[in-house]
């Protein structure tokens, strides 16, 4: 059970108005550390996430022989240990971290030792067959605990396998990919649902060769990664709590400055002018193959309309669910949300505490096995939001908060460090009172 340590006040806010720069992508963060620490020599990267979730991949990757400093200008400098880790005896903590534990789990199969990997009890009880299963296709040796970590590995020699994914998941394909650039012959892996691509687009800046097809991905092992030297885009789940924000109160105006716009990471921007938000994209370039732009959002006068979520957009939209969901009360036509079992397989039960909290602020809402439906035109009063330790929880319910009437207690606040500590700080600076 997560206790929760610190409680946050959100009042009601009477617009949204100002320009920010995020701290980066937690998922391009990971990916830049783990793929650095295993490269050879000196990566440096600025705009590096400062959550604690990327702060666990750098420390495991530590623990496994790579040499990590923090620069007083911010970046961060990781040297690899050249495709071969030193095996540790203590278990790799991998903290609130879903994704460290599942490509580093890839990453170590092929390596030669034993290595124990742990999670907090909320990672604890994530599932992790989904890893196992393609791993022990390939050879690997990996032992779980009825099914959740703690997970042992005991590294050996792998051979190359054509994997069908059968949950849509761009952690089980890196980590697939991380076993196959290490492994001889062609690993491809098929998915039905394109997921983030940040790992193929980075494994090419480190230098690897990755085939990509519409629904597929191919590595050829084994090949050598080197060092890099890049900036990390602002992330795009984090800007969707602001992004929500600002699309709740006409006259809004927010710009969000190098903001990562990957196309399988953007479909929030999307979804927000479906609902009538306005969005312009400007300064779009693009850096170690991934887009970065500048994005200005302002709500309709007439507020915003409905929409309804499924299918392929579901699972691209996975993380930002929570936050829209949030919003659902203050559109006219209500959102629904459907095809994201996924969600309660997160951090948290998504599903189940964003419609807890919901009703918590006399919201109506029907909580469907796969989703919920908000209807829309509701008025929220402030309640007592419990996060449930769920960075993406607290950070959905503070949004709700504004538009709500009267104060909101989201307890459990400290959870947001996990992808975003200066969320409040943030939000204090753009929400007018
Ligand atoms: C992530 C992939 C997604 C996402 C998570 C980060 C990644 O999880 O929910 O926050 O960085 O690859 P799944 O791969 O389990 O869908």
């Amino acid at each position: 059970m997560h206790t929760p340590t610190e409680e946050r006040i959100i009042r009601t806010a009477k617009n949204i108005y100002g320009s920010l720069r995020l701290p980066g992508d937690k998922s391009i963060s990971h990916r830049y550390g783990m793929l650095a620490a295993f490269a050879e020599g000196t990566s440096r990267f600025t705009n590096f996430s400062t959550g604690a979730d990327c702060a666990s991949t750098l420390a495991c990757m530590e623990a496994l022989g790579a040499k990590v400093r923090r620069l007083e200008d911010g970046s961060v400098e990781v040297t690899g240990v050249g495709g071969r880790v030193t095996p540790c005896d203590a278990p790799l903590d991998c903290g609130n971290s879903g994704s460290t534990m599942r490509m580093i789990s890839g990453l170590l199969s092929p390596q030669e030792g034993c290595f124990t990997l742990v999670g907090d009890d909320s990672l604890s009880r994530r599932p992790m067959e989904r890893i196992r299963k393609p791993l022990e296709a390939m050879g690997a040796r990996l032992m779980l605990t009825e099914g959740h970590a703690p997970l042992t590995i005991e590294g050996c020699a792998l051979h190359a396998i054509d994997y069908t994914t059968p949950v849509p998941s761009a952690q089980v394909k890196t980590c697939i990919l991380l076993a196959g650039l290490q492994t001889a012959g062609t690993t491809t892996v098929r998915e039905a649902v394109r997921t983030r691509d940040h790992s193929e687009l980075a494994l090419r800046a480190f230098g690897a060769t990755v085939e990509r097809s519409l629904d597929s991905v191919s590595i050829q092992g084994p090949q050598k990664l080197r060092a890099i030297d890049a900036a990390v885009p602002g992330d795009i789940s984090s800007a969707a709590f602001f992004l929500c924000a600002a699309a709740l109160f006409p006259g809004s105006s927010l710009v969000l400055d190098a903001l990562g716009l990957n196309p399988t990471r953007a479909a929030l921007l999307d979804v927000l002018t479906a609902l009538g938000a306005r969005i312009s994209v400007l300064n779009l370039e693009e850096k170690n193959a991934e887009l970065v732009g500048t994005v200005q959002v302002t709500a309709p006068p007439e507020g915003l309309g409905s929409t309804s979520i499924s299918g392929a957009l579901a699972a691209q939209l996975i993380d930002e669910l929570p936050a829209l969901a949030a919003i659902g009360p203050f559109t006219s036509g209500g959102i629904r949300i459907r095809d994201a079992r996924e969600l309660r397989v997160k951090e948290s039960d998504r599903i189940a505490l964003v419609v807890r909290n919901l009703r918590a602020m006399g919201a109506e809402v029907e909580e469907f096995e796969d989703g919920l439906d908000v209807p829309g035109g509701q008025t929220l009063h402030g309640a007592t939001i419990d996060s449930g330790g769920d960075h993406r929880i607290a950070m959905a319910f503070s949004v709700a908060a504004l538009r709500a009437e009267g104060e909101t207690r989201i307890q459990g606040a400290e959870s947001v460090a996990i992808s975003f500590p200066e969320f409040f700080s943030l939000l204090d600076l753009v929400a007018e009172r």
